[in-house]
């Protein structure tokens, strides 16, 4: 018979994984605690913007007319535990508050919620990124608090989806990785990616520690390639040198490679920000704190990024202390394109600074509107680029949005007062904005 599958939590991860459940051809019962969630995956709406997703639910959610009926929703650990074969646990794992650790409320409970309901053998995945160490301890408590005992076992399966290609990550994911203990556990895990698999995706299985590790070292490898680019942008600024160009030449080499390495505002999101300091403090627990402390640096670099960025508008629009009385128009609040996130949004954040200083700040996103007014209630907001550069000192080009990309300069210079671009993430052609009268400034990269 085929393997019933659950998903707990329905966020960014979530959602995704238990709608390609589905289309991998599985049954699948997925759970959130938030009822208003479960309403909206119900009728086939996805609780966040991303690519092809709500398609994938309209395919699969029960309910549609022509859908396969295989992919429903509840809010009930009962139906869960008396559902699922496999249990996949996908619930977000924050910065706590005021600290750099990763606040594990969720997952805890998820696992105190989850586990009495197990009366029968299944198996446990744990997807949420954790502080290594955490998979052997869950393991622990599953046994103590399921009816069936050591019939329930647990996996940890990390995983790597990005924003924006969520579903294609999925879907066709460029690794598994699988920690485990048991080879019952690894088969069936074989089983639920047995079409991945069969398309090439390798397959690693490891231990808890090491399988929790690698969520961490990758996260933690890419913030040090993208802040390793931006240290070049800050030395390219200073020497007069060009880092688009610097990046090109080095990304030749295979060993170093062109992705990743595109200078700007720096990093933001749900995941790499929180992942590197979640990965010091656990390392700081563990007594390894020294081998990690080049990720403050990384960290520092990236954050300075944004405070560079302020700077540069304010030099742009000639004022030495305040933005006092001057427009500025930002261009993209979401912390990366094709995506409506706004979590630490390096965009948002130096909107946020600016207007703080006193600028009258116009924001517009294709995607993120309704998630930057909820976190920055005061700042002026447009429903067009075009609007939003009305009357602009200075243009902050902040999310590489390809609509950004493919503005006409020469219309915009018509709405602004003064043709000044200043391009946070060096996506914009500088030929193209020059030409049609604009000065145009990036980061790390030579005045014309
Ligand atoms: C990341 C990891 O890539 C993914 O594997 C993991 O599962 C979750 O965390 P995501 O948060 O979606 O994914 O964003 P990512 O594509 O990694 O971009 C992170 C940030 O880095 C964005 O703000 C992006 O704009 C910035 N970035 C990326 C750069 O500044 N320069 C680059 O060259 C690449």
């Amino acid at each position: 018979m085929a393997l019933k599958i659950t998903v707990i939590g329905t966020g960014y991860l979530g959602a995704t994984h238990a709608a390609a459940m589905a289309e991998l051809g599985f049954e699948v019962l997925g759970l959130d605690v938030v009822p208003e969630k479960i309403e909206m995956l119900t009728a086939g709406r996805a609780p966040m913007y991303e690519p092809g997703l709500e398609d994938l639910l309209r395919k699969h959610v029960a309910g549609f007319e022509g859908s396969t009926g295989r992919l429903r929703f509840t809010s009930s650990w009962e139906e869960i535990g008396a559902f699922g074969d496999v249990h996949f646990v996908c619930v977000n794992t924050p910065q706590k508050h005021g600290e750099y650790a990763c606040d594990m409320s969720y997952v805890e409970s998820a696992f105190d919620s989850l586990a009495p309901q197990l009366g029968r053998a299944a198996l446990v995945v744990g997807k949420s990124t954790v502080p290594v160490g955490s998979a052997e301890r869950l393991a622990r408590r599953l046994t103590e608090l399921a009816p069936a005992g050591g019939e329930v076992e647990l996996a940890w399966n990390p995983e790597f989806l990005r924003e924006g290609f969520a579903v294609q990550d999925t879907l066709h994911p460029d690794r598994i990785v699988v920690g485990t203990h048991s080879e019952r556990s690894e088969k069936l895990l074989r089983e639920v990616y047995a079409t991945p698999i069969g398309e090439g995706a390798p397959f690693v299985v490891t231990d808890f520690p090491t399988a929790e590790l690698v969520k961490t070292a990758a996260n933690s490898f890419l913030a040090t390639k993208i802040s390793f680019i931006n240290a070049m942008a800050e030395v390219c600024e200073a020497a007069g040198g060009d880092v688009v160009k610097l990046a090109e030449a080095i990304g030749y080499d295979e060993r170093i490679g062109k992705k990743f390495l595109r200078a700007g505002i720096g990093f933001g999101g749900g995941c790499l920000p929180k992942d590197i300091r979640a990965f010091m403090a656990r390392a700081g627990e563990l007594g390894a704190d020294q081998a990690l402390t080049f990720l403050r640096e990384v960290d520092s670099i990236n954050m300075r990024r944004r405070g560079h960025m302020v700077e540069l508008a304010r030099e742009a629009v000639g004022s030495d202390s305040s933005f006092l009385g001057k427009r500025v128009a930002v261009l993209g609040a979401t912390f990366k394109p094709d995506s409506d996130d706004v979590r630490d949004s390096p965009a948002l954040n130096v909107a946020g600074q600016i207007h703080l200083q006193g600028g009258q700040v116009t924001v517009y996103d294709p995607k993120g509107m309704d998630n930057a007014r909820g976190l920055f209630p005061t700042l002026g907001y447009a429903e067009s680029a075009l609007e939003a550069v009305r009357g602009a000192d200075v243009v902050l080009h902040l999310t590489e949005w390809r609509e950004f990309r493919e503005l006409d300069p020469a219309e915009l210079g018509e709405a602004v007062t003064r043709r000044l671009i200043l391009d946070g993430r060096n996506a914009l052609d500088p030929a193209v904005w020059r030409g049609a009268g604009w000065t145009y400034r990036a980061m790390g990269r030579p005045r014309a």
